[in-house]
């Protein structure tokens, strides 16, 4: 079920839109604002309240890969693997993010404080290697710059 704060927020942005449908997005991000990722069960009622199919919603849930469909950590580190990262040491901060956090993509450390994912071009390659923690994005990183970065999540 959808609390009342959710609802009120998803019709706020269906109002601003000609369809209620173009809202998907929006929808979606304000569950996982709230909850951190979207279950089936909250993806079913997303898509009841915006009159789409769960089918249909779940097609743009998975077009649009931040959001997530399965519980995550805390924060989520998203590192950018186009290539301009790649030339300027992805490497070697993917490996070191790997050693540090004693996990792969796709997985959550131990305590659950973080959750490692790749992702395509954040649109800041003058300033690669690049990668995102929830909403931050962190520039020109090194293995010493993110050491210092993950002290700031907790
Ligand atoms: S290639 Fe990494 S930010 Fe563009």
């Amino acid at each position: 079920m959808l609390t009342p704060e959710e609802q009120r927020e998803i019709e706020q942005e269906a109002a601003s839109y000609p369809e209620r449908r173009a809202a998907s997005i929006d929808a979606l991000r304000i569950v996982q604002r709230r909850r951190g990722w979207v279950s089936d069960e909250a993806l079913a009622d997303v898509a009841e309240l915006l009159g789409m199919s769960p089918a249909e919603l779940e097609s743009v849930a998975t077009f649009y890969n931040l959001i997530f469909r399965k519980p995550v950590g805390r924060h989520v580190i998203l590192i950018c693997d186009s290539v301009s990262c790649w030339i300027m040491g992805y490497t070697k901060v993917r490996d070191h993010l790997k050693a540090r956090l004693g996990i792969n993509f796709g997985e959550t450390t131990s305590d659950g404080r973080f959750t490692l994912l790749p992702i395509v071009c954040l649109g800041a390659c003058d300033r690669a290697p690049v990668m995102m923690v929830d909403e931050d994005t962190h520039l020109d990183l090194t293995p010493a710059r993110i050491d210092a970065i993950l002290e700031r999540y907790e």
